[in-house]
């Protein structure tokens, strides 16, 4: 993935400083969620936050199963089309405060956006303050070997404005790594059709320093009707 960029549609290549393109794959972000998606998230517990939604797909495919989720994102073009596929969504950047801030059971972070702000580490501390004790994170990872790669990007747009932002590749074989600082333990790791998830728990405890440094129930919001229970299947 990619770019807090507001024309999902065109965007094609994610252009690093150092000159490296990464093709974006718009196709999957615009399709319904595939099979290793929804195995993903099977059994997963409601309600489930989804960081960096783009238009839509995983929180819709929750959505039908009864699954409560909101999506959230920056990117004004990928809320509408979620949205037109039934999705919550919102529109707010994860490192702002969020409805229901720590008291979500699920948050999801796929294809991708564990490279959200360039800090793997602070990203998943964050996420981990959103949850509540005890509360999962499901997160996509690269490949094994990637390793961890950081790197200001643009989005290659022809005629567009250059916008430089922080972004991180993240391989399975630098997971260890990149949680210990979180105070998030691995639960499971495993390969599913040639992607990577893994399951991180916010220990029960609010004692252990990454998830407890604030208390994550300071910024709360009204949760609306973010309070029901479900679990996908
Ligand atoms: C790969 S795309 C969407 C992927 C989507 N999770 C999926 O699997 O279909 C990544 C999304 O992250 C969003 N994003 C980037 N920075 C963000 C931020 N700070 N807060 C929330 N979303 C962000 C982008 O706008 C983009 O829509």
């Amino acid at each position: 993935m990619t770019a807090p960029t507001d024309d999902i549609a065109r965007v094609v290549c994610l252009r690093t400083i150092s000159g490296a393109r990464h093709q974006l794959d718009v196709a999957r972000w615009t399709a319904p969620a595939e099979p290793a998606d929804l195995i993903a998230v099977e059994g997963i517990p409601g309600p489930v936050i989804d960081v960096g939604c783009g238009p839509g797909r995983i929180a819709a495919a929750l959505a039908e199963r009864r699954v409560p989720c909101l999506g959230i994102d920056v990117a004004p073009t990928a809320l509408a089309a979620a949205r037109a596929r039934g999705a919550s969504v919102l529109d707010r950047s994860v490192f702002d405060p969020v409805p229901g801030e720590g008291r979500w059971a699920t948050a999801l972070l796929f294809d991708g956006n564990v490279g959200i702000g360039g800090d793997p580490s602070a990203l998943l501390s964050r996420v981990g303050r959103m949850v509540r004790p005890g509360g999962l994170i499901v997160v996509e990872l690269g490949r094994p070997g990637l390793g961890l790669r950081q790197e200001d990007v643009t989005v290659d747009v022809p005629g567009a404005h250059e916008r430089w932002f922080p972004w991180a590749w993240v391989g399975v074989d630098v997971l260890d790594q990149v949680i210990r600082p979180t105070g998030l333990v691995t639960e499971m790791c495993a390969p599913i059709d040639d992607r990577w998830f893994a399951r991180l728990r916010r220990p029960p405890s609010t004692t252990h320093s990454g998830c407890s440094a604030r208390d994550p129930t300071r910024h709360s919001q009204p949760g609306g009707t973010l309070g029901g229970v479900g679990s996908a299947s």
